[in-house]
């Protein structure tokens, strides 16, 4: 993070006025992993640190790029977008997936600074897209919405970077807020926005193991679940109901624990829905608690490290439930604890597992400074 902020920074490496700035919110996931790009619901919400750009236009067709993370600057031509998996690729994918929807954009001076932390599962790179749209949208005054800014960010990862993700991240990050959850249902596209219950509050601990999409068994999993769906006959295996678990537990191993992650947890999301609609804690605790034993065994996208982060969290008498949120392999634990108790517990969970591990856990939220 820079002191000065994102605008002091632009004016110190470009020596120049900045004419857009922009920002958006990592995001953590409730509950609902790996239904997204399987026709089903997920509930995330944001988290407090963002990602902030500022950028100028430039008389030519170059983008020069200043972060104050990964490899610190970057340069390329619009038209002349080259994948180099680095975190330039975000930025490349952006221009790239403008120009593919047809507009024009000029070239520009760009600064990015960040507080999320990358490879956690906290969207570091969604809310690096979405802001930097959003600063491309205010520049060049582009007739996009939240919503279809977002399919832009989610074009730019998918069809650029190479990340066959689904579209939570994008949305959550362009369409969330804080003091809700953003249900939303990948099939028919419906948002709606669930208030947070209000005996609970919300805890992110990072294992910091780094999860990498592209690299990561992320597409294999989605493999897996197109395999399975065509075995079962069906486009999305969220066309699917809980009755369909008998048919499913026919399936050749692994894609029998792939489909049953996957149909539970498309229906885990609505009983949350319901739980938070009822200030009912103790059962989204529970649900918290069936969604992460259901990755790590199902759909084996869990690490020893972020069982172990769970197994400390449920130790803990204030906390209602726990589970690895985000992509997987690696990453970080949302929990559920008593309000009020976020920051003690969060550290004290942290702080054991770091002693007993010798990893390097830390608390992403709730945000001390
Ligand atoms: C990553 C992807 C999302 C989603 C989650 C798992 O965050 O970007 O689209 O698939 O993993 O729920």
């Amino acid at each position: 993070m820079y002191a000065g902020g994102v605008q002091e920074l632009f004016r110190a490496i470009f020596r120049r006025d900045l004419q857009a700035t922009a920002s958006a919110p990592g995001r953590v996931n409730l509950i609902g992993e790996h239904t997204d790009y399987n026709g089903g619901a997920v509930l995330p919400t944001v988290i407090p640190q963002r990602t902030t750009v500022a950028l100028a236009a430039r008389d030519d067709r170059l983008v020069r790029v200043h972060t104050t993370f990964g490899a610190a600057s970057a340069i390329y031509a619009l038209g002349a977008e080259t994948p180099r998996h680095d975190c330039f690729d975000y930025v490349q994918g952006c221009t790239w997936a403008l120009a593919e929807a047809g507009f024009d954009v000029p070239g520009v001076d760009l600064a990015i600074d960040s507080t999320i932390p990358a490879g956690s599962g906290l969207s570091s790179s969604a809310a690096l897209e979405v802001a930097l749209l959003r600063a491309f949208r205010t520049l060049a005054a582009l007739p996009l919405d939240d919503v279809a800014l977002a399919r832009l960010a989610h074009r730019a990862e998918s069809g650029f970077v190479g990340a066959r993700i689904g579209l939570m991240d994008q949305m959550a990050v362009s369409l969330a807020d804080a003091t809700t959850a953003l249900f939303f249902d990948t099939a028919t596209l419906v948002v709606e926005h669930v208030p947070l219950p209000w005996r609970a509050e919300l805890a992110v601990i990072d294992s910091g193991v780094r999860h990498a999409l592209v690299a990561g068994g992320y597409n294999t999993r989605r493999a897996e679940c197109e395999r399975a769906a065509a075995a079962l006959d069906v486009d999305q295996l969220c066309r699917l109901g809980l009755e369909a678990l008998d048919r499913i537990a026919r399936l050749p191993e692994p894609l029998d624990r792939r489909a049953r992650h996957v149909v539970t947890e498309h229906a885990r999301v609505a009983e949350a829905v319901r739980a938070m609609q009822a200030g009912d804690v103790e059962r989204l605790g529970e649900l918290f608690v069936a969604s992460h034993v259901s990755q790590r065994d199902d759909y084996a996208v869990s690490v020893p490290a972020v069982d172990r982060l769970v197994e400390l969290a449920l130790e803990e008498s204030a906390v209602y439930g726990a589970r690895l949120t985000g992509g997987g392999f690696g990453g970080a634990i949302v929990l559920l604890v008593d309000r009020g108790h976020g920051a003690t517990v969060a550290a004290r969970i942290a702080e054991r597992h770091r002693r007993e591990t010798g990893g390097g856990a830390t608390v992403v939220v709730p945000l001390t400074m």
